[in-house]
C-alpha cells in the first residue's frame, strides 16, 4: 500500500478537519439562515467534504456536481480548463455555493464562479476546506476557508496522487513529491 511509503506524513487528522468543516458549516449556518441553497461540489476531489458539510447544514440544500479538467494527471496546474460534466439544475434566482476541497492557484475556481455567475444566481460564493493562498496566481473571492495551508503536495479526505488516496480519512503530505 502507497501509505507504506516512509514520504507521506500526516498533516491533518479527522478530529482537525471534523472541527474545520463544522466551522465553516457553523458560519454557512448562520450567513444563509431560512434561505435555500444550491451547493456546486467540483468533482472528484470535493465528493468527501461535500458528504460532511452538508450533513452539519440545517437549511434547504440542492446538491449538484461539475467535473472540471484542469490538472490530467501533473502535480500542477496546466492553467488550461474544460467542463467535462455540468450542472443539471437552474440556478436563476437562487443562492449558489461552490464547494471545493483545495484552491491552489485558484485557475479551477475562477473559470467556474465566472461561469455560474452569467447564469443569473443572487449570489455565488466559495467554499473550500484547504486553501494555499499563496499560491494563488489568479483573483478569486473565497468566502468560507477551512484551514489556510503551506505549499505542500497532499492526499487523503478526497484529495489524490494520480487517482489514488481519495479514501484516506485523514490528510497526508508528500515529503518528496519528485
Ligand atoms: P487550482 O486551479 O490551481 O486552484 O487547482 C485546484 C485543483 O487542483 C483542486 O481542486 C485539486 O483537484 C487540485 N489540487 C491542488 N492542490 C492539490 C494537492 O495538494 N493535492 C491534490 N490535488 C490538488
Ligand atoms: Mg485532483
Amino acid at each position: 500500500m502507497i501509505l507504506d511509503d516512509k514520504n507521506f506524513t500526516k498533516y491533518l487528522n479527522r478530529h482537525e478537519i471534523d472541527a474545520a468543516v463544522q466551522n465553516i458549516a457553523n458560519r454557512i449556518n448562520a450567513d444563509y439562515e431560512g434561505q435555500s441553497v444550491v451547493l456546486v461540489g467540483v468533482l472528484k476531489g470535493a465528493i468527501v467534504f461535500m458528504a460532511d458539510l452538508v450533513r452539519h447544514l440545517k437549511m434547504d440544500v440542492e446538491v449538484e456536481f461539475v467535473r472540471l479538467s484542469s490538472y490530467g494527471k501533473a502535480r500542477t496546474s496546466s492553467g488550461t480548463v474544460t467542463i467535462l460534466k455540468d450542472i443539471q439544475a437552474d440556478i436563476r434566482g437562487k443562492h449558489v455555493l461552490i464547494v471545493e476541497e483545495i484552491i491552489d492557484s485558484g485557475r479551477t475556481l475562477k473559470f467556474l464562479y465566472e461561469r455560474l455567475k452569467q447564469s443569473g444566481p443572487v449570489s455565488v460564493e466559495i467554499v473550500t476546506l484547504l486553501d494555499k493562498s499563496s499560491k494563488r496566481v489568479v483573483d478569486v473571492p473565497v468566502k468560507y476557508v477551512g484551514r489556510t495551508i503551506e505549499d505542500q503536495f497532499l492526499v487523503g479526505y478526497g484529495l489524490d496522487l494520480e487517482e489514488r488516496c481519495r479514501n484516506l480519512p485523514d490528510v497526508y503530505y508528500l515529503k518528496y513529491p519528485n
